[in-house]
């Protein structure tokens, strides 16, 4: 790896951005210089990185000027207006929004699935980190894959409120104390109360009755393993859980795998964790699985329905290996093999 590196951090007041400060620190990334970065908003915040107190600066034109590595985590908007300036003014930006996720030139890296995808980079100095709920399936089925040839994705989610970032924790917490004050709990954020309840709609719908959400789960998981002719149906739902997305899978192979295959392949796939023991009611959890950067899966089980299928079930922390996890291993690789 490169002696140190030069990393501003956009959006780094937000959920996933604060995430990302404290997973450069936690990996040991060889940061020589942070600049963070947010919008007006922000003017005269400090956020800690390594026990010191870091300015908040408001992004403008100059922001990424002596930068290596920009990580973004401020919206699509945010990221279409600023990341080609970035790349202008020297910095490789590490993407979290969608804004280019489907670009042809930019790659889509999960670095347990297709690491070598990073080296397309310099198309347009963008590369961008998948969806959450993206990430935590392709790492499950990337392996599966290898092993049986992979046909058919049905996915159903159950996704934390973290993923709409910072006011949507927020809503969360002022819904749980209003209802236990016994007042009238208010969304501002989400179109129906979360508190106590959950609804299939995340991002808006489109016209073929899927959701955004839905279809990026299609379109991303494609574009990672290099394979267009997987079919996927997702079904994404917001539940009242803070941190970690629960996905249960049924897939259809073109080989068949037993159960037994299936967890023994799992075992050894990076960052997977099999947890599934039913007899001791071992399952993955939100709650087991939020802070740390494994995906964790279980209920791992041959389909009664048809011949070559498993159903399973996963859950991993949405912000870390769902967000600034992964974009952090991103930038390792880039400055390892790259920069
Ligand atoms: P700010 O806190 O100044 O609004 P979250 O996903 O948790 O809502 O966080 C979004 C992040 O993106 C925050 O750091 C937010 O900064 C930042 N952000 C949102 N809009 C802009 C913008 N137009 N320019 C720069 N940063 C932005």
């Amino acid at each position: 790896m490169a002696a140190s590196c030069r990393v501003a951090v956009c959006g780094a007041t937000g959920a996933v951005g604060n995430q990302m400060i404290q997973c450069l620190e936690e990996r040991d990334f060889p940061v020589s210089e942070i600049r963070l970065l947010a919008s007006e908003r922000s003017r005269g915040r400090s956020l800690k990185f390594k026990g010191q107190e870091v300015p908040v600066q408001v992004i403008g034109k100059g922001s990424f000027e002596g930068m290596d590595i920009a990580l973004f985590s401020a919206g699509g908007g945010t990221s279409k207006q600023w990341a080609p300036q970035a790349w202008a003014e020297g910095a490789v930006v590490v993407d979290n929004s969608s804004a280019w996720r489907m670009d042809p030139q930019v790659p889509l890296v999960v670095p347990e699935c297709n690491p070598e995808d990073i080296a397309r980079y310099k198309n347009k100095g963008i590369i961008a980190n998948p969806n959450c709920s993206t990430i935590q399936m392709v790492v499950v089925l990337k392996p599966l894959h290898l092993a049986a040839g992979l046909k058919r994705v049905v996915v159903t989610t159950f996704q934390a409120v973290s993923g709409t970032g910072q006011k949507a924790i927020f809503e969360l917490q002022n819904q749980l104390k209003a209802i236990h004050e016994g007042n009238q709990p208010e969304n501002k954020v989400y179109p129906h109360q979360i508190a106590l309840n959950l609804f299939p709609h995340i991002g808006p719908f489109t016209d073929n009755g899927y959701t955004e959400e839905e279809m990026k789960m299609v379109n991303e998981t494609r574009k990672i393993l290099h394979e267009d002719g997987i079919l996927v149906s997702a079904t994404c739902s917001r539940v009242p859980v803070y941190y970690s997305h629960s996905e249960a899978l049924n897939l259809a192979f073109e080989r068949k795998l037993t159960a037994k295959e299936a967890r023994d392949i799992l075992a050894k796939a990076p960052l997977v964790k099999v947890v599934d023991e039913p007899a001791t009611n071992q399952y993955p959890t939100p709650l087991m699985a939020a802070h740390q950067d494994y995906t964790l899966v279980g209920r791992i089980r041959e389909d009664i329905s048809q011949a070559n299928g498993i159903d399973l079930w996963l859950v991993a922390d949405n912000i870390r290996k769902g967000a600034a996890t992964n974009a952090v291993q991103i930038a390792e690789i880039l400055l390892r093999d790259y920069l």
